[in-house]
């Protein structure tokens, strides 16, 4: 068969250029954005009369049934024919006959992929958004179950001070929040319909792209038809939005693995979330975690790709941008698998809180809050710093911690010491003492917690 090109051509293709050519193998996946598309294209060229109604209506129903034929497995596609978009195109002309052969009118296979990723991206963030939702959701529910769960916080991976485990927690609510925020950013710029910028210069025809942008519910079209069919910044932004998805995924992977190891204790892997060794009886093995946190770089891997491959083409459209499909595939469906499965892991974890309050009285954390109460008591910071940096030393030369060290030693340091030196620096007291705003005291991280589970109500019903 002959190739919709093929009238200018003496030869067919080699068969191993074919081959190389063709990108049916992954951009098959954009099936039913190409048939949406083309539908909403001959509706507006029958509204605008460079299709007869009934010519419309048949190349509509016959766009249709091959949807249908698509989704029933009825159909296979043809590697000769290079790409889905040709498929489908052939597959109509196939159905209908000479009619099917209109529907290319004003139209190019340029901004014909231009649209089809469009469609597919304006999709699929709204499919991770979903999934963010649900692991804030997982998040919130972990975090009011332990409101006042006493953890170790940490700088450098040293402990540093008191905090919750909600708090912790409320870190990484915040960074998916911000995550959500930036895709419905990039949406923005995907929203955009570049259809009718044809091949790069536009089209004589009388076509209406505000017609076929509201058919299809696109917020605008695009401006330049250069800059329609040329640019594929908006698959940037989103991958590289969806790398940083993965980043924080991979830094809770990372914590979760840290606290389930038998050096850490503060919690356990479900049996249903971990896998065993085949050799060391005794293993629990974080897979999942590690998974995730192994699958961040392939991600990367897809953004740097793309970015290499638009970095020095010409304008308008270059065989090269037909790179693109696969490292968006593969970075949107693993960021949907990770999502997918953080939730339930999370959820399926138990927390030891025993041993998180163990590793809060070692360590020092509270020598902060001893410097905060010479500062209350009108003491520079400086200064206070330097005195209970005197009294950690002996503490630790001592093998003592800062509540077993004897009030006259405190003395010693600074006359003003009173008893009450030893409550202040109990972890309670010194968790709830962190009262500004997005600090750690109990009642600050509840009413985040509700700020929170208002911000997801909202989002989930808009
Ligand atoms: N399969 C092509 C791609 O993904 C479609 C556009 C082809 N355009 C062309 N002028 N050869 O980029």
């Amino acid at each position: 068969m002959q190739q919709l090109w093929g009238s200018r051509f003496s030869k067919k293709a080699e068969k191993i250029v074919n081959d190389f050519n063709s990108s049916l193998p992954f951009d098959y996946k954009l099936y039913k954005y190409d048939i949406e598309g083309s539908i909403a294209h001959a509706k507006m060229l029958a509204l605008q009369g460079i299709l007869k109604e009934d010519e419309a209506d048949k190349i509509v129903s016959g766009l249709a049934e091959i949807l249908d034929e698509i989704n029933e497995e009825k159909i296979s596609f043809n590697l000769e024919f290079e790409d889905i978009h040709t498929n489908i195109e052939k597959l109509l002309i196939e159905k209908i006959g000479e009619t099917g052969k209109k529907l290319h009118t004003a139209r190019s296979r340029n901004d014909q992929v231009a649209l089809d990723i469009r469609l597919y991206l304006r999709d699929e963030i709204k499919n991770i958004k979903k999934l963010i939702l649900k692991v804030i959701s997982s998040l919130l529910k972990l975090q009011n179950e332990h409101t006042e769960t006493i953890m170790p916080g940490y700088t450098h991976l040293q402990r540093a001070q008191a905090i919750t485990l909600a708090h912790h927690l409320g870190a990484y609510v915040e960074m998916f929040k911000r995550d959500f925020d930036r895709l419905n950013d990039c949406n923005k710029r995907v929203n955009v319909l570049p259809l009718g910028s044809c091949a790069l210069a536009g089209t004589p025809h009388n076509i209406d792209r505000n017609k076929t942008a509201e058919l299809l519910g696109f917020e605008s079209v695009s401006l330049n038809s250069i800059d329609g069919v040329s640019d594929r910044d908006f698959i940037i932004e989103t991958l590289c939005a969806i790398s940083t998805i993965m980043m924080h995924t991979s830094r809770m992977s990372e914590e979760i693995i840290l606290w389930t190891s038998f050096e850490f204790k503060f919690a356990e892997l479900d049996d249903a979330y971990s896998t065993g060794s085949s050799i060391m009886p005794q293993k629990k093995n974080p897979d999942v975690s590690e998974l995730i946190r192994g699958k961040t770089g392939r991600v990367y891997g897809d953004l740097i790709t793309i970015l290499t491959v638009m970095k020095s083409l010409p304008l308008a459209y270059n065989k090269d941008m037909q790179e693109d499909k696969e490292p968006l595939f593969d970075g949107v469906s693993t960021v949907k698998t990770c999502l997918e499965i953080l939730s339930p892991l999370l959820l399926s974890l138990k927390f030891n809180k025993e041993n998180m309050l163990k590793a809060v009285n070692k360590g020092f954390l509270n020598a902060t809050d001893v410097a905060d109460y010479l500062v209350e008591k009108g003491v520079p910071f400086r200064e206070a710093h330097r005195i209970c940096g005197n009294l950690v030393k002996y503490a630790e030369e001592n093998d003592l911690t800062l509540n077993e060290l004897p009030l006259e030693k405190y003395r010693e340091e600074f006359e003003g010491f009173g008893g009450d030196i030893y409550e202040k620096i109990t972890p309670y007291v010194s968790v709830n003492s962190k009262k500004s705003a997005g600090g750690c005291a109990f009642d600050a991280v509840k009413s985040v917690i509700t700020e929170n589970e208002k911000w997801v109500f909202e989002h989930e019903n808009n």
